[in-house]
């Protein structure tokens, strides 16, 4: 996969509008602010292809990009407080209907911000991808802010609480480029 040869092809408000694909899929979950949208960029080696924001709930619809002929989807993040109830609906809605429909889901990038415990919405959405029978990874972001020793410490704890393999744990920095040429090997693995 060429990863720098990614556009942007579409934002989705409602599951219902997001076309059926044939193409493989590659979807981002993880908590707001996490660092979806920033990692995407790393991956494809650009600055603003998607939006990021200092502020959690950037992201608010389903964002489809074409990456060398695989879309890469960007969602909403789950776990924001500060957006009221009938909006935390929507993007219950919107994530939970986009795993409902009959999609490619070649793998699903499962991230968590290595500096913090999995909160309890980072527990039940790999338990939903446990139980769905979703391919997924596990990565965890923010690398830069620890040392080294205390990465491997966060890998091994969070691993461990979420039941995983440390081993399958990829280890992330958007911001120094740390893990991302592991991670392509894992989205091109799971794209062929
Ligand atoms: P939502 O769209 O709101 O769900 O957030 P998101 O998960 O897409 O997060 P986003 O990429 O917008 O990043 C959130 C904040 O974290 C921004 O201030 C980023 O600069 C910062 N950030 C993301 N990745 C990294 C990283 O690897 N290292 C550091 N130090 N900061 C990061
Ligand atoms: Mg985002």
């Amino acid at each position: 996969i060429d990863f720098t040869h990614a556009r942007f092809c579409a934002a989705y408000g409602t599951p219902d509008q997001i076309p059926e694909a044939k193409r493989p899929e590659v979807s981002v979950v993880g908590r707001s602010n996490v660092g979806k949208s920033s990692l995407i960029n790393r991956l494809v080696g650009r600055k603003a292809l998607a939006k990021v924001s200092s502020k959690p709930g950037k992201t608010a619809t389903v964002n489809f990009y074409d990456v060398d002929g695989i879309y890469l989807v960007d969602l909403p993040g789950y776990g924001f407080a500060k957006v009221s109830a009938a909006e935390k609906r929507r993007w219950a809605d919107l994530i939970g209907g986009y795993f409902d429909q009959e999609r490619s889901f070649n793998l699903v990038v499962s991230l968590v911000d290595i500096r913090h415990e999995p909160q309890k919405l980072d527990h039940e959405m790999v338990g939903f991808l446990k139980e769905g029978g979703f391919p997924f990874v596990v990565v965890l972001t923010k690398a830069d802010k620890l040392s080294r020793a205390q990465q491997q410490r966060q890998r091994a704890l969070i691993a461990r609480e979420l039941d995983i393999d440390p081993e399958t744990v990829l280890v992330t920095s958007a911001e120094k480029g740390q893990g991302i040429d592991e991670l392509k090997d894992a989205i091109s693995a799971a794209c062929v």
